[in-house]
């Protein structure tokens, strides 16, 4: 949990905490879920497992199922962030891509897995993820030494995460380790796809799929998720919101949150810092409230968000000389 000061006074919200998940084993939240998800397939005696993902969790599952001895089939969308193809090939998992959505993906693994008999880890499929990602929720309690924050804001794809947080602190109050109300959680989508964000507006208790789906956070890049109806009822339920932001100025973030903080944020964390700038511009989080957005990767992972401009220079010029050409 890292407090960002500099961001934070020039978006006025003093307390702005990251909850930075990038420098987690494979660089993302979703190790969290491949931890307990394979240890639990792992004692279940599974041998070989599906998924489809748009990149990141394939990558964690590949990585974390080869430790376990497990063998998995991996499908996602061809422009899936690269590097993830890779992290799902160095492990030895069986990789297939989609020219399409994860929900594309995720019929081809439903398809595979009534052919082969491979065990599902596909989204809210097997209930041992979610636990995984649970423990975001415990680590905020925790961390905030069990004073929960106000508003905690994710970048929502599948959803998985917001429910876990939700599940955690619901189960922390019911222990008691925690007095207070639930902090209002927050769903942010992008502009290109925000079917959430829509039937929230529309104060449904479930999406639509969303048609020509399309965002560089490609993490949040889906049209319709499993757990739609969880997502909105753990909003309804916090008096949260969600809230759709637009790609230029995610990026445009991103170089912010790195220039200022010093850290480098997946597209889709950076989701997160716009939309608190934009909540706390229309008032919808007020001074003095304090904020938790979940950086969920690192920006690593996605290099191509960036474009790098250095001065070339050939040997035995000096940068005073290039200088001067330009
Ligand atoms: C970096 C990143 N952030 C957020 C998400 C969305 O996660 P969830 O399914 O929990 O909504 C993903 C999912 O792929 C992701 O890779």
């Amino acid at each position: 949990m890292i407090p960002m000061f500099k961001i934070g006074q020039q978006m006025e919200i003093a307390q702005l905490y990251m909850k930075d998940e990038g420098s987690l084993p494979t660089g993302t939240f979703k190790a969290r879920g491949a931890a307990v998800g394979v240890s639990k397939a792992k004692e279940l005696g599974v041998q070989e497992l599906a998924m489809p993902t748009n990149g990141n969790a394939g990558a964690a599952w590949s990585l974390y199922a080869a430790r376990a001895g497990i063998r998995a089939n991996i499908v996602m969308p061809v422009d899936a962030p690269e590097v993830t193809r890779k992290e799902c090939a160095v492990s030895g998992a069986r990789l297939y891509l989609v020219n399409g959505l994860i929900s594309d993906a995720g019929k081809i693994v439903a398809q595979g897995i009534q052919d082969f008999d491979w065990y599902d880890a596909s989204t809210l499929k097997e209930p041992y993820r979610i636990e995984g990602k649970k423990t975001m929720g415990l680590e905020i309690a925790e961390q905030m030494e069990w004073k929960i924050p106000d508003v905690i804001i994710y970048p929502t794809g599948g959803g998985v995460g917001l429910i876990g947080i939700y599940k955690a602190l619901q189960e922390l109050r019911n222990l008691g380790w925690i007095q207070d109300r639930l902090p209002r959680l927050v769903a942010v989508q992008a502009e290109g796809c925000a079917p959430i964000v829509k039937a929230w507006e529309e104060k449904k208790r479930e999406s639509e799929y969303w048609h020509n789906a399309s965002t560089v956070a490609f993490g949040i890049n889906v049209p319709k998720a499993l757990g739609d109806f969880l997502v909105l009822e753990a909003i309804y339920q916090t008096e949260g919101c969600a809230i759709a932001v637009d790609d230029t100025s995610i990026l445009e973030e991103q170089k912010r949150i790195a220039q200022l903080e010093g850290s480098f944020v997946c597209p889709e964390g950076a989701a997160t810092f716009v939309a608190a700038r934009r909540l706390r511009e229309n008032g919808w989080i007020q001074e003095g409230e304090t904020v938790v957005v979940l950086n969920t990767g690192t920006g690593v992972k996605y290099p191509y968000t960036i474009q790098a401009k250095p001065l070339i220079l050939q040997p035995g010029e000096s940068i005073e000389m290039e200088l001067h050409k330009t």
